[in-house]
């Protein structure tokens, strides 16, 4: 019943919202040890670039719950599964090196799932391959902007760029795995808008 499914929807959504609080693979960085390298300056800014990538993982997580709500192929309904299982693991790694750089998640965390799951259930509702090219698409923009994270990270933080790395692998592979399964080219107007809200939610998420 439809009913029973927002039900446990919300309850998904709590739980993302509230914190997951174990990754199932381990720490890319967990051989690295300790900050001392880092100064307040750099921590306070890193902490910052790690609260924009969590947020970018709750919508993630959000874009999926919404593609999944109303899809009803096996294969997809599989990879949109692995998928958001290795975007739980960024998730935590996201949260816990925030944590670690002293600094704090977004406040508008719970408005950027409400949305995203929105667009997500429309993506999913209008036909399967542009379902999947909107999840390519978006995988492939969150890896370029991982790109741009990772170069612009202090070469003190090795910790950051150990997760960041290892993120942006995932991503590619999300983005492959969706093209596999034959996802559509999106027109460039859709890649456009979305390419101009992913900017403003980053510029916004860095300073909330
Ligand atoms: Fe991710
Ligand atoms: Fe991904």
């Amino acid at each position: 019943m439809i009913i029973d499914k927002i039900i446990n929807e919300v309850e998904i959504g709590l739980n993302i919202l509230f914190g997951p609080t174990s990754s199932k693979r381990p720490r890319p960085d967990k051989k690295i040890s300790g900050d001392e390298n880092l100064n307040p300056e750099i921590k306070k800014n890193h902490a910052k670039l790690m609260r924009v990538n969590h947020s970018g993982e709750i919508c993630a997580q959000a874009l999926y719950r919404g593609q999944l709500f109303f899809n009803k192929d096996k294969t997809i309904e599989k990879s949109l599964n692995k998928a958001a299982s290795e975007e739980i693991d960024h998730l935590v790694w996201c949260e816990q090196r925030i944590n670690e750089l002293d600094g704090k998640t977004s406040l508008l965390n719970p408005i950027l799932y409400i949305g995203s799951i929105g667009i997500g259930g429309i993506a999913s509702i209008i036909d399967k391959k542009y379902n999947l090219g909107f999840l390519a698409e978006t995988e492939n923009q969150v890896s370029s902007h991982l790109d741009r994270h990772i170069v612009s990270l202090s070469k003190n933080d090795v910790r950051t760029k150990k997760i960041l790395e290892q993120m942006k692998l995932d991503e590619r592979q999300h983005e492959m795995s969706a093209k596999e399964l034959g996802a559509a080219e999106l027109p460039k107007p859709v890649k456009k808008v979305m390419s101009i809200t992913s900017k403003i939610m980053t510029s916004l998420t860095y300073k909330v």
